[in-house]
């Protein structure tokens, strides 16, 4: 079968931000970015141990395990496609944006409200939120449901909190047997570290294996994302052909390389002071896919006092609210802009026979075109008023392209961490808050840390 790229990165709307000095600049940015590219091949850079996401689409072709990885994904959504009329997955960061991401941009955004044979599915773990567990859990009351927990660790609050609840929940409404049969715990292969693996086992739950060389946000194409992506009735095959003809493509250096090329634009964006990129799209469907971008860069890049802030915007929605801000406020960002080509559907705009409300001139339009008009006038106003605009050209939402996107983003985040001096795949950071909560919540001392000294201090300052 023969595969086009489906991404398509337009730099035309640069090129007034970039100077004669920019462009020689330039050129020593592609050497950084071939280096980093290289250091992502031969696994020589920092983090190195967490590239497992690099050959993986191209694996699962190749390796038996794999294979039967797919298999068992495949039939284990089978199974809760048949037994259950909702679907809980319990996750948080990575462990529940790319699901969440690929069942709207294939699918809706208003999946779970849609005429289909798959179930509903809801996320939780995801916050701490009291209402919004309750709302969920009355949803499934007088439903069956299954429970899809995910956690890499296997100790995060958050998902361990909920994860004790739902099963709670299940063991009151199903015998001991069917509740074996409604919990799916993806986690980590060592029941030591993930307390969610040694509770699996104990209850005989089926498991999925998290690889150890795979992090959190780049572990959509595993059992992580492709579990709750299937339930939907999405067909995952199509995904990994997608990141496999990605992995094929981006791989290989070239100054044609979209996927480098948007690293690199994105670097001497930043490298001129614009220190936040808006990921913009012109579809609701894309507001998770933006979620999913966010943490992959924003987490992979910003450490050590470096990094683009990263944002998200609906249009036209947002250009209602901060639109304003883009064309007009502080120059300190630059959008990047998902243009899909083609709609899932049609609708012709109707002429109104009273020709009262003064919308004549988009008669027989369709709405697409109206959207696509939209855009191209957005990037224009934007680029004047000095926000620089990379667009990112695709041909529809389906299965194939959001697996090319998916694996074009992971490779440009890995190249963008390197060429920033960082490592791309750890997140030393986001340990303060946690200390400081477990101490507040009353943690015992363990061999780390002295929570009830650190409560001691924090509670001084609040
Ligand atoms: O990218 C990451 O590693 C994180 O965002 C994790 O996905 C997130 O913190 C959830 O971790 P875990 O899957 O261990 O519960």
């Amino acid at each position: 079968m023969v595969f086009l790229q489906v991404i398509k990165l337009n730099e035309k709307y640069l090129k007034d931000f970039i100077s004669a000095d920019d462009k020689q600049k330039l050129d020593s940015v592609w050497k950084e970015a071939e280096a980093a590219l290289n250091k992502v091949k031969d696994r020589t850079g920092a983090g190195k141990d967490m590239l497992g996401w690099v050959d993986l689409p191209g694996n699962y072709a190749k390796k038996p395990e794999l294979i039967n990885e797919l298999d068992r994904i495949k039939a284990a959504a089978e199974k809760i496609r048949k037994n259950s009329e909702v679907v809980i997955v319990a996750g948080i960061g990575g462990s529940y944006l790319g699901s969440r991401a690929a069942i709207e941009f294939i699918k809706s955004h208003l999946y779970n409200n849609t005429e289909k044979d798959t179930p509903d599915i809801y996320f939780l773990g995801n916050s701490i939120s009291t209402d919004n567990l309750n709302e969920i859990i009355k949803i499934c009351e007088k439903k069956n449901f299954s429970v899809i927990v995910i956690s890499k660790s296997g100790t995060t609050t958050e998902p361990a909190i909920v994860f004790r609840i739902l099963r709670g929940l299940l063991e009151k409404k199903y015998n001991s047997e069917e509740v074996k049969e409604r919990i799916f715990a993806i986690t980590d292969k060592n029941g030591e570290k993930s307390k969610l693996k040694a509770l699996a086992d104990l209850k005989g739950y089926e498991k999925f294996v998290v690889p150890d060389d795979i992090g959190g946000r780049y572990s959509v194409l595993t059992a992580v994302g492709l579990l709750p992506i299937a339930v939907a009735g999405i067909d995952i095959d199509e995904i990994i052909e997608g990141a496999a003809f990605a992995e094929k493509t981006y791989l290989e250096f070239s100054k044609n390389n979209d996927c480098l090329k948007y690293a690199v634009l994105r670097n001497l964006l930043y490298q001129k002071g614009k220190s936040v990129e808006i990921m913009a799209a012109y579809e609701p469907a894309l507001a998770m896919m933006n979620e999913w971008w966010k943490q992959l860069f924003g987490e992979s890049e910003g450490k050590n006092k470096l990094g683009i802030y990263t944002s998200s915007v609906i249009f036209t929605t947002d250009l209602h609210s901060l639109g304003q801000f883009i064309q007009d406020g502080s120059r300190i960002m630059f959008e990047t802009v998902i243009n899909i080509e083609n709609s899932q559907s049609d609708f012709v705009i109707p002429a109104d026979s009273e020709k009262i409300d003064g919308m004549d001139y988009v008669d027989g339009m369709t709405l697409h075109e109206v959207n696509y008009k939209a855009m191209l006038g957005t990037v224009i106003a934007h680029t004047d008023g000095g926000t620089p605009n990379i667009i990112l050209n695709i041909n529809k939402r389906d299965e194939k392209t959001f697996g090319e996107l998916v694996y074009f983003f992971e490779l440009a985040c890995a190249v963008s961490g390197y060429m920033l001096g960082v490592n791309p795949f750890d997140q030393p950071g986001v340990e303060d808050y946690k200390t400081n909560m477990f101490a507040l919540l009353g943690r015992p001392a363990d061999k780390d840390k002295n929570y009830p000294e650190i409560r001691k201090e924090i509670e001084k300052r609040i």
